[in-house]
């Protein structure tokens, strides 16, 4: 059993608008304090679009009931002429206390090289946020059996250059892109091995305080009926969550299990 904390994470990815994410919030929160669920045993996290991050902090919080919030994206600049961009500052003054860096939807579907994830993880560091770094390799990479080093080097193309008090506040979430929405979740022993891989890299680079420290999450067709086997690995220290997280009932089971 290890030190760090279990972090259960929601991304809501462009569904919920603020009504229906603000409902959700609201079951959730009576689910979890039913449950009598200690916030203090495991993070919980959600991601909503930008536009519901204001609505959806309805919850009186407390010592015995912490919601986090967390932004799935985030400029590299902090102010000017750049349409549709949403700052570091302005995600902090919502309250937000993650983001969500390097996803593969977003590498994918936006123009985002390593430097540009590197400004954000930087950007996020500077507003007293953490960045959840979504590393994984595709079907390709596995197929060659490089999906290891794949994953490693995508984190160091990163931290390389981040110094051990900045790669501490670091999160990862190994979330290999084949198993993202697809059902086909990765088996246990391959999230653990993923997960000791980037963090035996994490103690070479840095030292092993940081690499005790940074939780490494998996993601990718998470539900109840796999969490379990899944956080009971070593190195895995909980979930980055899609489709699952959009169902309450379901949501509120994986917290359970973790
Ligand atoms: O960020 C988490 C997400 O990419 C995983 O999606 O639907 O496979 O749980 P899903």
């Amino acid at each position: 059993m290890n030190a760090r904390i279990p972090m259960v994470a929601g991304n809501w990815k462009m569904n919920f608008d603020h009504i229906e994410a603000t409902a959700f919030v609201q079951k959730f929160a009576w689910n979890l304090k039913n449950a009598h669920f200690n916030f203090r045993r495991c993070e919980v996290a959600l991601f909503p679009s930008f536009t519901s991050l204001r609505s959806v902090q309805v919850l009186v919080q407390s010592d015995k009931l912490k919601i986090h919030y967390g932004a799935q994206a985030i400029s590299v600049t902090s102010q000017g002429a750049f349409t549709g961009d949403v700052s570091a500052d302005m995600l902090a003054a919502l309250g937000c206390s993650y983001v969500i860096v390097g996803h593969s939807e977003r590498r994918k579907y936006h123009p985002e090289d390593d430097a540009d994830i590197v400004d954000q993880v930087r950007a996020a560091l500077a507003d007293g946020m953490q960045p959840i770094l979504c590393v994984g390799e595709s079907f390709e990479e596995r197929r060659q059996g490089i999906e290891l080093d794949f994953a490693v080097g995508q984190v160091r193309d990163v931290t390389r250059d981040l110094s051990d008090e900045e790669a501490s506040r670091l999160i990862v979430a190994y979330e290999p892109v084949w198993a993202i929405g697809t059902g086909m979740v990765a088996t246990p022993q391959s999230a653990q091995d993923a997960a000791h891989a980037i963090r035996e890299d994490l103690k070479a680079t840095f030292n092993d305080q940081v690499a005790q420290t940074v939780r490494i999450l998996y993601g990718g067709s998470v539900t109840s009926k796999n969490a379990v086997e899944l956080i009971g690995q070593e190195d895995v220290d909980g979930f980055l969550i899609g489709g699952a997280a959009l169902h309450v009932d379901e949501l509120t089971t994986i917290c359970k299990q973790v």
